[in-house]
């Protein structure tokens, strides 16, 4: 059998004790699990829990375009978030765009898990440099192959819902801050690339920057106008509070500033 297979009914059934009994503590719904994961992203979740970063799996919170999230509970009773790039259904396409110019990319990587694997890789790398920067985003945990572990945003009742779904009391507060992220990101040389109130959490009145898997260097060379589109995500949905940012203005005051 392939190391790539699906885990199919079938598949389930040969399964040996061991790998069972992951599967107990890490899924909670087979069917669904089984046409999302291959088998050796479950043995990689046995992995995570030998090793004991986490203890088990609790519900799903989100399953996107690429990637299924999850949230776990470490051996300490922690909360963690848990990104898993799925391996068989990724969109090439879309990754790409972002990869192709992007000069921390090795040129010639073909196989398809190779490039998960450092798009995961990436991802982690950027929430290090980018939480450096004091830029409020989950703190990396732990990357194994396609999964990532992050801090969990959030209380034990509810992931943090996204700013799109949240009425904001001090909306030029949160305007204000996401700006200065915007522009500590681009200090940091990096460009968010899919920034919209999508992936920005609210959580206790502080937005959360997350989802910066496919955030480009400036060396990228469509990184300017990821920018633009980035800024006039935020500025767009802030109008609905009667805030007018000129986007044009923002631009070249982020890109001119030494
Ligand atoms: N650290 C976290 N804590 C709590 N919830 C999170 C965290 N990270 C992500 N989520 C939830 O999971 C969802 C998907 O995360 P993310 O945007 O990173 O993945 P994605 O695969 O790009 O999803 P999409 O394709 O929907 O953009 C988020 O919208 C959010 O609801
Ligand atoms: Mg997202």
């Amino acid at each position: 059998m392939s190391s790539d297979e699906l885990l199919t009914d079938k598949w389930l059934k040969k399964l040996d004790r061991q790998s069972q009994e992951i599967l107990d503590r890490v899924v909670f719904d087979r069917g669904t699990f089984g046409e999302v994961f291959d088998r050796q992203t479950i043995l990689r979740l046995g992995k995570l829990i030998s090793d004991k970063i986490i203890d088990q799996m609790d519900f799903p919170l989100s399953t996107g375009k690429e990637a299924n999230l999850f949230r776990a509970t470490t051996p300490e009773h922690e909360f963690v978030a848990m990104k898993i790039y799925r391996t068989s259904t990724m969109t090439f396409k879309h990754i790409a765009t972002y990869i192709d110019g992007d000069p921390r990319f090795k040129s010639g990587m073909k196989n398809r898990r190779d490039i998960i694997e450092e798009w995961a890789k990436k991802e982690f790398k950027n929430l290090e440099v980018l939480r450096r920067s004091k830029v409020r985003v989950p703190a990396p945990i732990k990357r194994l192959h396609n999964i990532l572990i992050m801090e969990y945003i959030g209380d034990a009742n509810q992931a943090a819902p996204l700013l799109k779904d949240v009425p904001l009391k001090h909306p030029q507060k949160i305007y204000d801050e996401l700006m200065s992220f915007i522009a500590r990101m681009y200090a940091a040389q990096i460009v968010h690339a899919d920034l919209s109130p999508y992936n920005i959490l609210m959580f206790q009145h502080k937005p959360y920057i997350i989802d910066v898997g496919q955030a480009v260097h400036l060396d990228h060379p469509s990184s300017q106008e990821f920018l633009k589109r980035d800024i006039h995500n935020i500025v767009q949905y802030f109008t609905r509070y009667d805030i007018r940012g000129d986007e044009q203005h923002l631009y070249e005051k982020l890109t001119t500033k030494k």
